[in-house]
């Protein structure tokens, strides 16, 4: 089983640490590399990092909280321990994945695209994972779950919440 994405919450000065790589180098155009360097570092972008971004590349609050809202590849919050991302693509749905979700969202007791508040797991949408024809299917930690039934939400519970 892959390990799931676990880091803890970044102080200022492991922030402040990337962001004056990106700063002191002068880059024409370090936003979005910088965000995408304080993703891969933290899982998220911490919105505490916002204002030190905004001054070190001589932006405005504004601009930085703009960019990192506008493209979905950024978080905001950090990452859950598990993530369960469900397909909700044509062929998943014909093959029964609406029931698939409402028995995940009342086990797990979190709304899709939600993450339970002790961030032990998320459940979030996904569109096609190319295993069409042995739906409905899920990515559990990235690891692929085909032909998802009653007993495999009951295995996937289980495996999320343990
Ligand atoms: S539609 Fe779900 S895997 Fe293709």
């Amino acid at each position: 089983m892959p390990e799931a994405v676990t880091k803890a919450m970044p102080e200022l000065a492991e922030i402040q640490t990337v962001i004056d790589r990106f700063a002191r180098n002068g880059m024409r155009g370090a936003l979005l590399p910088l965000l995408h360097a304080l993703q891969e570092e933290f899982g998220f972008v911490d919105p505490q990092a916002v204002p030190l971004i905004a001054e070190a590349l001589n932006l405005s609050r504004a601009e930085v909280h703009g960019v990192v809202s506008f493209y979905p590849d950024f978080r905001e919050q950090a990452p859950a321990r598990h993530v369960v991302k469900l397909c909700r693509a044509e062929s998943c749905q014909s093959r029964g994945s609406a029931a698939i979700e409402a028995e995940l969202v009342r086990r797990l007791g979190i709304g899709m695209g939600d993450a339970r508040p002790d961030g032990q797991v998320a459940l979030e949408p996904i569109y096609c994972l190319g295993l069409c024809a042995i739906g409905p299917n899920a990515l559990v930690d990235e690891r692929p779950v085909a032909g998802i039934d009653r007993a495999a939400v009951e295995r996937i519970v289980a495996e999320v919440t343990a």
